[in-house]
């Protein structure tokens, strides 16, 4: 049995083949994400990977609708997958908000599931590191979520050589939209040739705004001008003021395809730009008051950085952590009459938060101690019957060699301290 198309197996390090996922990598990811986000004071929140396939269509846009993993349940009832968190939280906001106070500041780490076309960086499932803001009308709110984007990135050991983030505004494009076409029906259907205007072949691109009433020229040379509006200049005297100046650049070739977006809008990149986006997001100001049905208007802004890309990136820039198995202690079993009691150690060792393993059955000495040497394990303990006294328990240093033979009471402290010491 094969898994599906873009749907990923994590393993534990070391790794079957080179291109595996890996737990291990998956977990450090995580738990970075996690860190982070509680330094800049977000706390975490979930909510159901199934929903209702309406909570997509209403406001996500026409090209993750086309992307979703649809359904009709048992009940009859028309269901997706989620591919983004966004409106999931955005109901969870608009149904218990009154509960929170302001500003709300929430983290998850959904999976998501997209049917796309799978190519490099882009799969059938990811996770997502999301972050959001609810409350908040200032652009201080913008800038902090930039920051703690940019955070996430240096504490996976990126630098300003290695990202960038790339700031626009869905006002400046409304501004410049409004300026020259009266009719905002239109308007979702240019921010989407702005979307994919990098990627697609620039006659195509012409002829799509022609058709809107639009020319190229005129587009590229807003684009080129980069002049920040009043607002991004805000965010970027904020973000200058916390010294993460470098990391920023005005580039109003992002728009972000996602429909709801209304105000600061940023994705952020690999400077080579070899990888497709790291991570995106931007204001929506208007999504919480739409999915209650008008019921809670409530302004919101946040960012969405998927695992896939940021592993490939931390690969190729070398900033993985070498991964492998570590263990504090291996328990040997060298007399069967003495495994009650060592089982007995093992659950003192555990309970006192120590990493063990042991032979689960009976094992010849040499491959129990293979198995330990394989399991990196840093003391060797084995209980032993001497002869007309009580148990007693040896305790050897791998490395050093060092052993040492204390009765079982003492066992658990003195391992602690050797751990103690190695840390
Ligand atoms: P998004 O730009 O669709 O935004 O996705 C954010 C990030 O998720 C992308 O930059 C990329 O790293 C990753 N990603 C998206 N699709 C895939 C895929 N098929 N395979 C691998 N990685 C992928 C959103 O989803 C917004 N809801 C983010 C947001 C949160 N905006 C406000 N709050």
């Amino acid at each position: 049995m094969e898994r599906l198309p873009g749907f990923r197996d994590f393993y534990p390090e070391p790794l079957p083949h080179p291109d595996a996922w890996s737990a291990n990598v998956r977990t450090h990811i995580f738990e970075t994400w996690r860190t982070v986000a509680r330094r800049y004071g977000f706390q975490e929140y979930d909510g159901p990977p199934l929903e209702s396939l309406d909570l997509f269509t209403t406001k996500s846009g026409s090209e993750i609708v086309g992307q979703l993993y649809n359904f009709e349940d048992k009940g009859g009832r028309s269901v997706a997958l989620r591919p983004e968190m966004t409106p999931t939280l955005a109901r969870m906001i608009g149904a218990s908000e009154r509960a929170y106070k302001k500003p709300i500041k929430w983290f998850a780490l959904p999976q998501l599931f997209r049917y796309e076309r799978q190519q490099k960086g882009r799969l059938r499932e990811h996770f997502q590191f999301n972050a959001d803001i609810f409350g908040e009308n200032d652009v201080a709110a913008d800038a902090e979520l930039i920051a703690l984007l940019i955070d996430t990135l240096r504490a996976l050991g990126l630098t300003p050589e290695d990202f960038v983030i790339r700031l626009s505004s869905r006002n400046a494009w409304q501004d410049f939209f409004s300026s020259r076409c009266l009719d905002t029906t239109k308007a979702y259907d240019f921010y989407q040739i702005i979307d994919k205007m990098e990627r697609e072949d620039p006659a195509k691109s012409e002829a799509l705004l022609q058709n809107l009433g639009f020319s190229l020229v005129d587009v590229k040379h807003f684009i080129d001008s980069a002049v920040p509006t009043a607002e991004l200049q805000l965010v970027l005297n904020n973000l200058e003021a916390r010294g993460l100046a470098d990391f920023i650049r005005i580039d109003y070739n992002v728009i972000r395809g996602l429909a709801y977006y209304t105000g600061v809008v940023f994705e952020a990149f690999d400077r080579k730009g070899e990888f497709r986006a790291i991570a995106g997001g931007g204001r929506y100001n208007n999504l919480v008051k739409l999915l209650s049905g008008g019921k809670v208007d409530l302004p919101g802004l946040g960012f969405g950085m998927g695992d896939v890309v940021l592993a490939e990136l931390l690969k190729a820039r070398g900033l993985l952590p070498k991964f492998g198995v570590k263990l504090s202690a291996f328990c040997l079993v060298v007399d069967e009459t003495l495994r009650p009691a060592t089982l007995g150690l093992i659950q003192t060792l555990r309970d006192a938060g120590l990493e063990v393993d042991y032979p689960l059955v009976p094992t010849k000495p040499d491959k129990q101690f293979k198995r330990a040497q394989e399991l990196n394990a840093r003391h060797l303990v084995t209980l032993e019957r001497l002869v007309d006294q009580p148990i007693a328990v040896k305790v050897k240093t791998l490395k050093t060699r060092a052993e040492i033979h204390l009765p079982i009471a003492e066992a658990t402290a003195h391992i602690l301290k050797l751990e103690a010491e190695t840390r």
